[in-house]
C-alpha cells in the first residue's frame, strides 16, 4: 500500500514513522509514505498557502492553486489512480469496517486541512471521500491522518507479530473486547477471574462472550442495534481459530 499526505507540516509525522511497528513496517516495505509540503507549490515569496474566506467570516482557507499543484505532480508520476481523501469534521465517521475497505485500496492520498478547512473547488475536483475521525475538531489534518494510517497498518499481513489478536479488539467483529489480564494472579489483592486459569477453552470462551456483551451493553449499547453484530459475533465464536475458543491465560 502507497500512502501519500499533502501537508503544510510534514515534520510532525517524523517520530511517528520512525518509531516502533511503524518503522518496522516501512522498512519491510509492508507500506510506503511519502509526505508531499503543500508550500513547496507556491509561487510568492512568502510561500502562502492560505487566504481569507470569500463571503466574510473567521479564519483563513488553504488556497487551490498549491494544494492543486502538488496534487498534479504526484499523480504525474503515474502508477495507479489513487483514492483520494480529505480529512475534514465534517466528513463520514470512521469505523473499523471502513479502515478495513480503505486497507486494501493500493494507493492513498491524504489532504491534510489546516485553519478553517481546504478551497472547496479544489475538493470537488480531486476528492474521493471527505473523512472525519470522530465529532470533535482538531487544528489540522496531520493527526486524523496518523489515525488512519495506523489503524490500517495493524491490517496488513506481516504488520503484528500476531495478526490474529486484530480479530477479538474491540469492533472488530462488533463488540467491545472482554477485559485483559496478565500476571501476577493477584494484584493488590485483587484476583484474575479463575475462569481464566481453569484452562477450560469452552468455559473461558463463554466468559469473554459474555464480558464483552456486558461491556458493550454499558458503554456502547449502540453498537448492539447494528444490522449484523450478533451474526458476526457468533460466526467469530464459533470459528476454531478464534482467540476465544482457543486462548487462556494460565
Ligand atoms: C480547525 S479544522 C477545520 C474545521 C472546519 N472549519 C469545520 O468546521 O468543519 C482544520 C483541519 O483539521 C482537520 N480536522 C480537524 N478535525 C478533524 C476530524 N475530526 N477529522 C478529520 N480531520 C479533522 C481537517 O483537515 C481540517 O481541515
Amino acid at each position: 500500500m502507497k500512502i501519500e499526505i499533502l501537508t503544510i507540516f510534514p515534520d510532525i509525522f517524523s517520530s511517528f514513522l520512525s518509531e516502533s511497528l511503524l518503522a518496522k513496517a516501512l522498512a519491510k516495505g509492508l507500506l510506503t509514505v511519502d509526505l508531499i509540503n503543500i508550500r513547496d507549490f507556491t509561487h510568492d515569496r512568502h510561500r502562502t498557502v492560505d487566504d481569507r474566506p470569500y463571503g466574510g467570516g473567521p479564519g483563513m482557507v488553504i488556497k487551490p492553486e498549491p494544494l492543486s499543484e502538488a496534487i498534479d505532480s504526484r499523480l504525474a508520476l503515474g502508477g495507479p489512480k489513487p483514492f483520494i481523501i480529505n480529512l475534514t469534521p465534517s466528513g463520514r465517521l470512521l469505523e473499523q469496517v471502513l479502515v478495513g475497505q480503505l486497507a486494501q485500496k493500493e494507493r492513498l492520498m491524504l489532504i491534510c486541512g489546516r485553519y478553517e478547512g481546504v478551497d472547496q473547488r479544489v475538493l470537488d475536483l480531486y476528492s474521493d471521500m471527505d473523512l472525519s475521525i470522530g465529532d470533535y475538531v482538531l487544528n489540522g489534518g496531520e493527526v486524523p491522518a496518523m489515525v488512519l494510517i495506523e489503524a490500517m497498518a495493524r491490517l496488513i499481513p506481516g504488520f503484528l507479530s500476531d495478526s490474529s489478536s486484530v480479530q477479538d479488539d474491540s469492533h472488530s467483529y462488533g463488540l467491545l473486547e472482554h477485559p485483559l489480564y496478565t500476571r501476577p494472579r493477584v494484584f493488590r489483592s485483587l484476583s484474575v477471574p479463575p475462569v481464566l486459569l481453569s484452562g477450560h477453552h469452552a468455559q473461558v470462551a463463554a466468559y469473554r462472550l459474555g464480558e464483552a456483551m456486558a461491556k458493550t451493553r454499558a458503554v456502547r449499547p449502540d453498537l448492539l442495534e447494528k444490522k449484523d453484530v450478533m451474526e458476526r459475533t457468533i460466526m467469530f465464536f464459533s470459528q476454531s481459530s478464534s482467540p476465544l475458543k482457543g486462548k487462556d491465560n494460565k
